[in-house]
């Protein structure tokens, strides 16, 4: 494992913006897609994969968060604090590769076609099963809500750090060793 002092490597944080993009939009494209008639065909054709995307960026992320040991928190957080920190990176990590793995295993169980864009799709990773289908459905929601809560938790720590605590935590994300 190696440490890039103070501050999350290139890829993670490359991968850290670009992700959180990716997830806020999957999040308002899953919600308009099952609210409007008018928009669904459009925007279940984008949600598949930009949701496969996702889980492969998730990947290559936690195996460079693996590789890397991340920037130590401030010696003076409260232990509460740090531990909540670190519980919901887990957290995130989880929901990163459950929520497409969930849409991919409740399509499959649906016994619908896993289309990526025209003639490419991807294989069933579970058997046609209608009673799995709708606990997979269900479980796809469930999880929607815990990811946007979560998401809603760590964006509000982030801005704590910013703005009251003053304390690098922000920037360790945000900036390279060399960047002002
Ligand atoms: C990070 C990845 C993903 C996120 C954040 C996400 C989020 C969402 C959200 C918020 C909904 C609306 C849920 C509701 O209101 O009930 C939804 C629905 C849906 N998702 Fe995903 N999703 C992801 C990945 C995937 C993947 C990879 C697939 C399939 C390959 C998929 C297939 C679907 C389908 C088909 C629906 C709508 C089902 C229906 O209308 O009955 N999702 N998703």
């Amino acid at each position: 494992m190696s440490r890039d002092a103070g501050h999350f490597n290139l890829t993670a944080r490359v991968l850290h913006w670009l992700m959180a993009v990716l997830i806020l939009t999957m999040l308002f494209v899953g919600v308009t897609m099952v609210a409007s008639l008018h928009w669904r065909p459009m925007l279940v054709d984008l949600h598949r994969p930009l949701g496969i995307a996702i889980l492969l960026l998730a990947l290559v992320r936690l195996f460079n968060r693996l590789r890397h040991r991340p920037p130590p928190l401030p010696a003076d957080l409260p232990a509460w604090q740090a531990a909540a920190a670190h519980a919901s990176h887990w957290v995130l990590y989880g929901l990163m590769l459950a929520m497409p793995l969930v849409g991919w295993a409740m399509l499959s169980a649906g016994g619908y076609p896993i289309q990526m864009w025209k003639g490419v799709l991807l294989p069933p990773i579970l058997p046609h099963d209608v009673a799995l289908y709708a606990a997979l459905r269900s479980a796809h929601s469930l999880l929607a809500y815990v990811l946007f809560a979560t998401v809603v938790l760590h964006l509000s720590a982030a801005l704590f750090h910013l703005w009251v605590r003053r304390d690098g935590v922000f920037q360790a994300m945000a900036k390279g060793p060399g960047d002002r």
